[in-house]
C-alpha cells in the first residue's frame, strides 16, 4: 500500500515551468544562444547552475564563461525569474491538482513537495500553499540534484516509509528518472516524447485522480 506522495513543483502544482523557460530564453538570447523547446525539456528539473551549463554547452560556437560570469548569468536569470513568479496568485494552481491534494489527505497518505527551486516557498506562499505539505524537501539540504533520486528518497526518509510505498509526481524527465531511482512509483505529467520512463503517464493535471493513479500503483505492483 502507498504511504506517500511526494511531488514536483514546477510544471506540476502551478505553471512556473514555462516561466523558467521565457526567463532561460531571454538569457539565451542574450548569450546569443537558441534556447528552444526541445533544449528546455532537458533543463526542467534541473538546478539552476546546470541549467546554464547545459544551456552554455548547446551553443553553436563555444563560449567559455568564468565562474564568476557564470555566476552573474544564474543571477540574472534569477532576476528575470524573480519578476515573473510576483503574480503568481492562488487561481494560478493548475487543474485538478487541488482536488487531488485534498484526495491525498482524506486517504490520510503523507504529502511532500521536492522541489530543486530555491524559490520553491516563495512559489507555495503566493498559491496559499505553504502549510498544504507534510514536509519540504528544501534545496538547499540536497547534495545532488535531480536527475539523482536524493530529493525523493530524502522526503521518504523523513517520513520513515520506505520508498516502495512512495509515489512521485513529475513533468521533467530528470525528475522522472529521480523518482525511478529511488525506487518509487512514477507518475509523469506531459508527453510521452520525453517522459516514457514514467509508470503512470497523463497529458495534463486535469486527468490526475486519486484513483487512477493508485490503479495504476498496484497494477506495478503485481
Ligand atoms: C526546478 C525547475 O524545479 O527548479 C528548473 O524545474 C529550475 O527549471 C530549478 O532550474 C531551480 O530553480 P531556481 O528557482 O532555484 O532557479
Ligand atoms: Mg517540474
Amino acid at each position: 500500500q502507498p504511504k506517500a506522495f511526494i511531488f514536483d513543483l514546477d510544471g506540476v502544482i502551478t505553471d512556473t515551468a514555462e516561466f523558467h523557460y521565457l526567463a532561460w530564453k531571454q538569457i539565451g538570447a542574450e548569450l546569443g544562444i537558441e534556447v528552444d523547446r526541445e533544449l528546455n525539456e532537458r533543463l526542467k528539473g534541473v538546478s539552476r547552475m546546470e541549467s546554464l551549463e547545459r544551456i552554455l554547452a548547446a551553443a553553436s560556437r563555444p563560449l567559455s564563461l568564468s565562474e564568476g560570469e557564470k555566476e552573474r548569468w544564474a543571477a540574472q536569470k534569477n532576476a528575470v525569474y524573480g519578476q515573473l513568479i510576483e503574480t503568481i496568485r492562488p487561481s494560478d494552481v493548475l487543474p485538478g491538482i487541488e482536488g487531488l491534494l485534498k484526495d491525498i489527505r482524506e486517504a490520510n497518505l503523507l504529502l511532500a513537495l521536492g522541489s530543486a527551486s530555491r524559490n520553491a516557498k516563495f512559489v507555495l506562499e503566493r498559491l496559499g500553499l505553504l502549510s498544504a505539505f507534510d514536509y519540504i524537501v528544501d534545496a538547499g539540504q540536497i547534495r545532488f540534484g535531480k536527475p539523482h533520486p536524493e530529493t525523493f528518497v530524502n522526503a521518504a526518509e523523513h517520513f520513515g516509509v520506505p520508498c516502495e510505498a512512495c509515489i512521485g509526481v513529475e513533468d521533467s524527465e530528470a525528475g522522472i528518472e529521480a523518482i525511478n531511482g529511488a525506487g518509487m512509483f512514477s507518475v509523469g505529467i506531459g508527453s510521452p516524447d520525453s517522459l516514457r520512463q514514467a509508470k503512470y503517464l497523463v497529458s495534463d493535471t486535469s486527468r490526475l485522480t486519486l484513483d487512477g493513479i493508485m490503479e495504476a500503483y498496484r497494477k506495478n505492483a503485481v
